[in-house]
């Protein structure tokens, strides 16, 4: 059966090579993008490299609840199962700026909209679930989640902020949701995070070009995470695999602090109620 598989910014860098992969592998696609020239300059790239793919593409900004939530209602008329959602889309801008609900933007974008958008298609991975008994969820977390902390002061915002302190804690969120919601997907629905690696991509553009420019030099192409992504969200070698990390791009480990049951749990309860949604109850 041909899986469904949704992506979040899968416009550019690790997104786009993680659609290229799967599209090769049969998959069809959801593209969720903010910027619908660069979604379609994407599909038509897609369907290049792989004539016949079948590519949908819906508009969805993360940084606002309202539009999460529109996306959800429009993915669920046009697709009533979805086999594996990566959760994509990340961004590390330099100044501060804020969701459309007030959370700082990197908490709010990185963070607490894939979660919000993760609960809301539950029920298509469900179906998916029930017909495969193999539905997924990838979360795209870093390296940096180690030098993370969760600090709920900064959720809407600090006065003196710091773009790669908001980045860590937003990364960390992402791994320890993907641990704490392992533990409560039902039956047939995994949860897994990756590294991507240090990869060469947009997620760099705010750098000034004095730094950017050497570390290029140690960044790698987005094929092997796309690769990796790939086989998380639909491979043989992951059925079944959950609440684990995985890494494209040494080092492997985790941070205590992301495998810390407690404080998963606490921050998974905060988050439902900042999203507003009923948190789920651990299985
Ligand atoms: N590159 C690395 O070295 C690295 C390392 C560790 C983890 N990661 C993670 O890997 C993921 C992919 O990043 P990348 O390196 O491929 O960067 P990228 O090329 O900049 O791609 C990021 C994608 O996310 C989209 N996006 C950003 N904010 C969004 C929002 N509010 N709503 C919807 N889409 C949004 C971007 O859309 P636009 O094109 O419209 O901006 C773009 O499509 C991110 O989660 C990042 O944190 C990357």
């Amino acid at each position: 059966m041909t899986k469904t598989v949704v992506i979040t910014g899968a416009n550019s860098g690790i997104g786009l090579g993680m659609a290229h992969e799967l599209a090769a592998r049969g998959a069809t696609l959801v593209l969720g993008c903010r910027n619908q020239v660069k979604a379609e300059a994407a599909r038509t790239a897609i369907v290049g490299r792989t004539p016949g793919a079948e590519v949908d593409v819906l508009s969805l900004d993360l940084s606002s609840f309202e539009h999460i939530r529109t996306f959800a209602t429009e993915l669920a008329a046009r697709h009533d199962h979805v086999d594996a959602l990566i959760n994509n889309a990340g961004a590390s801008p330099m100044q501060q700026h804020f969701t459309e609900e007030g959370f700082e933007m990197q908490f709010g974008a990185n963070y607490l909209g894939p979660y919000l958008l993760t609960h809301l298609l539950l029920p298509q991975l469900q179906v998916a679930a029930a017909k495969t008994g193999d539905a997924r969820i990838v979360h795209l977390s870093s390296v940096m989640h180690n030098i993370g902390r969760i600090d709920p002061e900064t959720f809407t915002g600090c006065s003196r902020y710091f773009a790669l302190t908001a980045y860590a804690q937003s990364k960390l969120g992402n791994l320890m949701f993907s641990n704490a919601l392992a533990r409560r997907l039902p039956a047939g629905i995994t949860s897994t995070a990756m590294h991507p690696g240090g990869v060469d991509s947009e997620v760099y553009r705010e750098l000034p070009a004095l730094v950017l420019k050497p570390l290029r030099l140690f960044l790698i192409s987005p094929d092997k995470p796309s690769k990796l992504g790939a086989d998380l969200a639909i491979g043989d070698r992951y059925r079944g695999r959950s609440g684990e990390y995985f890494t494209a791009q040494p080092p492997g480990f985790a941070s205590r602090t992301s495998r810390d049951i407690g404080k998963q749990d606490d921050l998974y309860r905060r988050s439902a109620a900042l999203a507003d949604i009923e948190a789920l109850a651990v299985r």
